[in-house]
């Protein structure tokens, strides 16, 4: 057993990390949140803090600063690492394809080398589904061979993950998470997703349109080969993705084994379509959403969700919310936004 429970949560200011703390904390983890709060603030650590009823131990620097790492490694006792430290657009990815890999390639790199001299072994990485492309069978599982990058941001998951696979060998025990689809906000609306600008994903769209915050809503094509015609994704609860990281750790922790990788899908294993989540918004909260049928976006792919079966056979992880449950926290969190 680790005489530490502190573990090292990088962009913990951010989205996922965020919830992922609040359920760390109340798992009994003590957390040191690092983030240079490059697309955030300190709202989701305030909103942290009112949640638990606890001070965040938070430390404002960069992943690719090794020094700054290195110090906080000596004073702090660290039995293990989630980094979810990342550029995350899509689009800005292939605009800024230098800064994405820069960034999230060196933030790993680094981590790693410090953890490898400070001798803390357990590390979580924040994959994605984007690793598989359009994979050639649905439910895709995790055997399911690399595509194509479709941007440089998947590139760098898909890099990311292979270094992983390199690494391990040498004494490290590491899982890497795919996620699908991450929708929704804590219950408790104090802490949710905060897109800087326009925002990418749908979601948001959603909840910032129904605020009137924009015009209206574009859903990206209904010519696909799927029941309705939009495209099809796996969309799961941010809280239930917060919760298999909290299993995740407790099964790497809970094996002997000196050096391993573990690759797990994160979804529910249901397929949604855009057209269905969007009508389930407009039925559980009653607001109004404008929206519109555009053309494709490019890049997209036609349909992708989960086979989740690995994750819940290992580390009995099933979903606990609906992706209706999704979109009536997040609209609750946008309408404390928009107040
Ligand atoms: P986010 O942007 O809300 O959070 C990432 C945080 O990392 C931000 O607070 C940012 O300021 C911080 N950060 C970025 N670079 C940093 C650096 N060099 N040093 C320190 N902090 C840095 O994004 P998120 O949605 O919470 O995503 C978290 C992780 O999950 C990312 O790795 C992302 O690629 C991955 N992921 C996200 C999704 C999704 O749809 N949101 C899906 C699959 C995977
Ligand atoms: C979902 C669906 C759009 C906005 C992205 C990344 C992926 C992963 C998760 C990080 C698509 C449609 C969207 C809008 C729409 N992230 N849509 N109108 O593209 O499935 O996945 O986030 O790893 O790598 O690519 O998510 O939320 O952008 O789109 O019709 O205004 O909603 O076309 O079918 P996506 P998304």
């Amino acid at each position: 057993m680790h005489a530490s429970k502190k573990i090292v949560v990088t962009g913990g200011a951010g989205y996922i990390g965020a919830h992922t703390v609040v359920e760390l904390m109340n798992a009994g983890y003590e957390v040191v949140v690092i983030d240079n709060l490059v697309n955030s603030d300190m709202t989701l650590i305030t909103g942290i803090e009112k949640i638990t009823g606890k001070k965040i131990n938070f430390h404002k620097g960069d992943c690719r600063d090794k020094t700054f790492l290195t110090n906080l490694f000596r004073t702090e006792s660290i039995a293990g690492v989630m980094h979810f430290a990342a550029l995350k657009a899509v689009g800005e990815s292939v605009q800024k394809p230098l800064e994405y890999h820069e960034n999230n390639i060196s933030s790993l790199i680094t981590v790693l080398q410090v953890m490898r001299e400070q001798k803390v072994k357990d590390f979580i990485f924040s994959s994605s589904c984007t690793v598989y492309g359009q994979p050639d069978n649905i439910p895709v599982d995790e055997h399911a061979p690399f595509k194509k990058a479709e941007s440089p941001y998947g590139l760098t998951k898909q890099i990311c993950e292979q270094i992983l696979e390199d690494v391990y060998k040498t004494g490290f025990r590491i899982i890497s998470l795919r996620y699908f689809n991450p929708i929704g906000a804590h219950p408790s609306a104090l802490i949710g997703e905060m897109p800087i600008g326009t925002p990418n994903n749908l979601v948001p769209y959603i909840t910032q349109t129904a605020a009137g915050w924009r015009d209206k809503l574009i859903v990206f094509g209904n010519d696909y080969n799927t029941p309705d015609g939009s495209c099809v994704r796996d969309f799961i609860h941010v809280v239930d993705l917060a919760e298999a990281h909290v299993k995740a750790l407790a099964w790497l922790q809970a094996t002997k084994t000196t050096a391993l990788y573990e690759v797990f899908n994160v979804g529910t294993g249901n397929g949604v379509s855009v057209l269905q989540l969007v009508n389930a918004f407009i039925r559980k909260t009653g607001a109004k959403l404008p929206f519109r049928i555009g053309p494709r976006r490019p890049g997209d792919v036609e349909k992708v969700y989960a086979n989740p079966e690995k994750i819940n056979r290992m580390m009995n992880w099933k979903p606990r919310y609906t992706p209706e449950d999704a979109l009536v926290h997040a609209w609750a969190w946008q309408q404390k936004l928009s107040r």
